[in-house]
């Protein structure tokens, strides 16, 4: 199973309440606790410019797109063993659609 378009309103309020403690969305917004999420699509994991990440995650060497997100969303830390972004997951696959929808709209 994998990505399926989803929708982007409903993602929104999931980036809202579990993602925007920690990760902007647009360019210029800088890095929180995460890295600024702004031009993800498309970029390898652990790319964001002064942003201290672990060697986990540079090293995963993730090229990140719906489908990887998609993955690591649901278990952060089985996808990338040793990473510190303290985030559970989520485990329901439509949630996981709405939020990537929204994500890959909001992040160009
Ligand atoms: C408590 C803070 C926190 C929360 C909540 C959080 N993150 Fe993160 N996120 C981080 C940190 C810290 C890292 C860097 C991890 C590392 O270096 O090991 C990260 C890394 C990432 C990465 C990899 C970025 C890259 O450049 O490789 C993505 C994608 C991501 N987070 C998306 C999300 C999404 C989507 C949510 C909401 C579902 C979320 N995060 C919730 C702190 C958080």
């Amino acid at each position: 199973m994998g990505f399926e378009a989803g929708d982007a309103k409903k993602g929104a309020n999931l980036f809202k309440t579990r993602c925007a403690q920690c990760h902007t969305l647009k360019a210029g917004e800088g890095n929180k606790i995460g890295p600024e999420l702004h031009g993800l699509f498309g970029r390898q994991s652990g790319q964001v410019e002064g942003f201290s990440y672990t060697d986990a995650n540079k090293q995963r060497a993730v090229h990140w797109d719906e489908n990887t997100l998609f993955e690591y969303l649901e278990n952060p830390k089985k996808y990338i063993p040793g990473t510190k972004m303290a985030f559970g997951g989520l485990k329901k696959p439509k949630d996981r659609n709405d939020l990537i929808t929204f994500l890959k709209a909001e992040t160009k």
